[in-house]
Parts: structure tokens; sequence; C-alpha cells
């Protein structure tokens, strides 16, 4: 029995690894995607989701272009992350398939059916929409999975991790929505490093095998000049990879808020890791991983794809 879910993201290198993990994998039914603007333009995201699609051969899988800026801030996107078009490093496929019409927080509210989980891997923009425009669908979504977040550093500011601090509003309109969210912070994707040996095993299978090899080794640049990894974190990929195998995951129920009115802490997440507050416990945070079951599911799923 598969679990549906909805990716909304912005494609971005490991929101695109995600998605193929998604299509490669029996036990999620990946039904649609939303983009929001976050690592580059809602037009670059969105055309970057399709030509994800193209190349896995799924333009069957329908695609919600949705917020092209955070609520209330100014989009900042992680060109020197993703690069001027959010995939730099492949040569994709060009999309012959187009967005289906309507607004991703428009289109959320029809594809969010009970037992469908949610699975936000950019800025929250999205979502906060979409519970703002449709608020009956609470009665609907048991379960967000979001990467994002960090219980310890940030990776934009010292205090924030990137889809936190593009839109805090958006977060915080999420963690205070009564839906559960299973966060994936960066506490522990920075636990699980794709080498180049993972991106080698990969090279010599299909074309999505290769064009993650190759995405990877785009991605490692940041990775290696920022903190001298030896490898990258696929932080979308593992948000995923919970729903896939839930054990993966080590999760503590617990609050976490949002910081939105800070001269040094904007976008924030303040995890109450040691429960130490009596604010409501309305999110699940990662605290472990099993980086290499995680690292071997990734490698063995995209191979299988063609
Ligand atoms: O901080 C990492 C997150 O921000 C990932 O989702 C990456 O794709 C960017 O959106
Ligand atoms: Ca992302």
């Amino acid at each position: 029995m598969s679990t549906p879910i909805v990716i909304d993201c912005d494609p971005g290198h490991d929101d695109a690894i995600a998605i193929l993990l998604a299509l490669a994998s029996p036990e999620v039914e990946l039904r649609g995607i939303t983009t929001v603007a976050g690592n580059q333009t809602l037009e670059k995201t969105t055309r970057n989701a399709l030509k994800v699609l193209e190349l896995a051969g799924r333009t069957d899988i329908p695609v919600a272009a949705g917020a092209d800026a955070p609520l209330k801030r100014t989009l900042c996107v992680a060109a020197n992350v993703h690069g001027e078009s959010g995939l730099d490093g492949p040569d994709l496929p060009e999309p012959t398939a187009k967005p289906v019409a309507g607004h991703a927080a428009d289109v959320l509210a029809e594809w969010l059916e009970p037992g469908v989980v949610l699975v936000p891997t950019g800025p929250l923009t999205n979502v906060a929409l979409l519970f703002e425009r449709h608020p009956d669908v609470k009665e609907r979504l048991e379960r967000i999975v979001w990467m994002g977040g960090a219980i310890a550093e940030g990776n934009v500011t010292p205090a924030a991790e990137f889809n936190a601090f593009v839109d805090p509003e958006a977060a915080a309109l999420v963690f205070s929505s009564g839906i559960p969210v299973t966060m994936i912070g960066l506490d522990i994707t920075h636990q699980a490093l794709f080498t180049r040996a993972h991106a080698d095993r990969l090279r010599g299978t299909g074309r999505a095998g290769k064009a993650v090899a190759e995405l990877s080794d785009f991605f490692q640049r940041f990775h290696e000049s920022r903190y001298g990894f030896d490898g990258s974190p696929i932080h979308d990929a593992l948000a995923v990879a919970e729903v896939i195998d839930p054990t993966l995951v080590t999760r503590l129920e617990c609050n976490v808020e949002i910081e939105t009115a800070s001269e040094y802490c904007d976008g924030r997440t303040v995890v109450d890791r040691w429960l130490v507050t009596d604010g409501p416990k309305n999110a699940r945070v990662g605290i472990a991983v099993d980086a290499r079951r995680f690292l071997e599911l990734l490698v063995e799923r995209i191979s299988s794809l063609p």
C-alpha cells in the first residue's frame, strides 16, 4: 500500500533528486508537484520541475505553479548554491509539458485528499496561502513533512535555515496551523553526505542516474567551499525518504516557534529540544538519521530509473 504524496518545491538540486527518489519508490505515489519561489524565481523553479519530469519520462505528473514571492518579504534566491538556472550542471531535456491552470495554493486544496502527505521542500509560502484560502483543507491533511529549519546553526544566517529564512511569516503560520509538521532540518541532513563515490555509482546507470551524478558534482562545489565537506547533504531527498521509511529518522515531539521580528534571528526555528517550555508540541523534529541506510536507499532507487 503506497502513501500518496504531493511535493511543494523550489528545484533546486536537492529538490530535483527528491522528486526522482519519489518516482523511483513504490512506497510513495507522487500525485503532483507544486512550485514556489525560493532557490530561484518561480519561473525557473517551475521550469526545473517540468524538466525533471521530462527527464524521468513522467510528464503525466501534474505541476502547478504557486507564489512568486514570500508573503511579506523580498525574495532572495540561492544562485550561489544552485546557479542561475537553479539546476546548473547537467544538460536536462527541454520540457514538453506545461503547468496546469490555477495557483498552487488552490490546486493543493483539490489534490489534498485524506491520506495524502504534503512534502514541502522549499519556503512555506504556498502552504501558508493554502491554509489562508482553504482552511477546510486542515480537516483532511494529516501530516506535513517539511525539509527546513534547524535546531542548531542556520545556513543562510548563523540563526536561520534557507527555507525558513525566505518566508518566516509563512513558516510561523504553518507551525501554528494545528497540522503536525515533521521537520527534517539541517541537523540531520548534514549528517548524511552524498559523496563522489555515491555519484560514481550512478554515473553509468540510466539518464536519471547520470543527471543526479552531475547535479551532485555541481552541488558539491558549494558544500566544499563553505563547509569543507567531501560530499553534499541532499536535504530534500531526506524528507521524501522519511515518508518512504520512517525508521530512517529519529523524531522528537516538541514545540517549534518561528522568529519573525529579530535583528539577528529572523527565520530561526526555535526548537524546544529539551522540553523546557509549555509550548504546544506542534512538530516532530528529526534529531538523528541512519545516514548509511538513507544514502544506500537513494543510490539504489535512483539507479533503478531509466
Ligand atoms: O536549506 C536547504 C533547503 O533550502 C533545501 O530545500 C534547498 O533546496 C533550499 O530550498
Ligand atoms: Ca528545496
